[in-house]
């Protein structure tokens, strides 16, 4: 299939999109390239466009016409959750007004499929370690806002006009599929530690004094190759008919301490470095990880790379 992935220059879209090269699909990126990286995309056709700007649902109808596109897959958005707690306007202007101007699209173009990039964040800071589709979500800050009013807009226009749709709630993505496809943003635990190592500065540890089982926090880091393969096989299960919106956690089912995957670094790369224990950070729940029975069972996918593969993979791929 012809496949526009929105956010295909950014680092899990490159992912995606090798991914979908490999599986036979013809992927087109769309990307304003804020953050992403024309080099991430080889030969893959590029649409260079910010899918919130007021002209953006025409440009997408020329894009969807100009490559004959059948499906999308929509990466692109703001994932800071700070930066959503300082600026929540712009994350409203940014995440939902691209999700509407890509349905206005997609609803003129008769464009039927659509997998999109939803996320943990939507479930805020649970009272339970693991969680499942079906527990509440109550997002805690504007980013995990903009990913569940997104999926509620899903729903919506599978309802009003039968737009088959799979929203992929994203745990921790970590990870380098190629090693030149690394997550250079300095933005989540694994490449701060990589980061700071590299600085000879300390990696603070954000609060021990937790009820989990070393006192650190405890996610659920999954590989971003691991990530994309869920991509594909939602893809696939849209083909099918009668598809209603349908939810799926992506992550490995199994929760990470931060002071494992420390040691895990330690052992990856066989040299001491310094770790500062410091004060919780505000607005972290203790644990979570997720339940990921529904993917198992209703795409038939499980990850496959444990977190030694995540840390590995990264450190190579930031190595060259
Ligand atoms: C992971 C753990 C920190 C840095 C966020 C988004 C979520 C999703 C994944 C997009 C936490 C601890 C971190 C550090 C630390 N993104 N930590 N020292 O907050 O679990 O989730 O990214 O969908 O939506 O909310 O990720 O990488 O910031 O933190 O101890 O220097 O590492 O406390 O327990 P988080 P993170």
């Amino acid at each position: 299939m012809k496949i526009l992935v929105t956010g295909g220059a950014g680092y899990i879209g490159s992912h995606v999109i090798r991914q979908l090269i490999a599986a036979g699909h013809e992927p087109i990126a769309l990307d304003d390239l804020s953050t992403g990286k024309i080099e991430r995309l080889g030969d893959t056709p590029l649409v260079q466009m910010d899918l919130a700007s007021a002209d953006a649902a025409n440009q997408v109808v020329e894009a969807i016409k100009k490559y004959s596109i059948e499906g999308v897959i929509h990466l692109a958005a703001r994932k800071s959750v700070g930066e959503s707690v300082d600026r929540p306007e712009y994350y409203y202007q940014q995440n939902i007004n691209s999700v509407t101007n890509l349905l206005v699209a997609m609803r003129e173009t008769k464009v039927m499929n659509m997998v999109f990039s939803s996320s943990a964040a939507t479930y805020g800071s649970p009272d339970v370690d693991q969680v499942n589709e079906d527990y509440l979500a109550r997002p805690i800050n504007p980013y995990g806002e903009t990913k569940l009013v997104g999926e509620w807009m899903m729903a919506d226009a599978a309802k009003a006009w039968g737009l088959k749709v799979v929203s992929l709630r994203y745990f921790n993505v970590a990870g380098a599929g190629f090693d030149d496809l690394a997550d250079t943003a300095v933005a989540n635990l694994i490449p701060i530690a990589f980061n700071a190592i590299k600085n000879n500065q300390p990696i603070q540890v954000f609060g021990t004094d937790w009820p989990t089982s070393d006192g650190s926090c405890v996610r659920d880091y999954i590989h971003v190759l691991d990530l994309a393969d869920a991509h594909i096989a939602a893809l696939d299960y849209l083909n099918e008919d009668n598809r209603e919106h349908s939810i799926f956690n992506v992550g490995t089912g199994k929760g990470s301490s931060v002071l494992a995957v420390i040691d895990t670094i330690h052992k990856v790369i066989g040299k001491d470095f310094a770790v500062d224990l410091v004060a919780r950070r505000p607005g972290d729940p203790a644990s979570l990880s997720a339940d990921v029975s529904r993917i198992n069972e209703t795409l038939g996918w499980t990850a496959k790379q444990t977190l030694k593969d995540i840390v590995s993979s990264h450190y190579r791929a930031t190595s060259n």
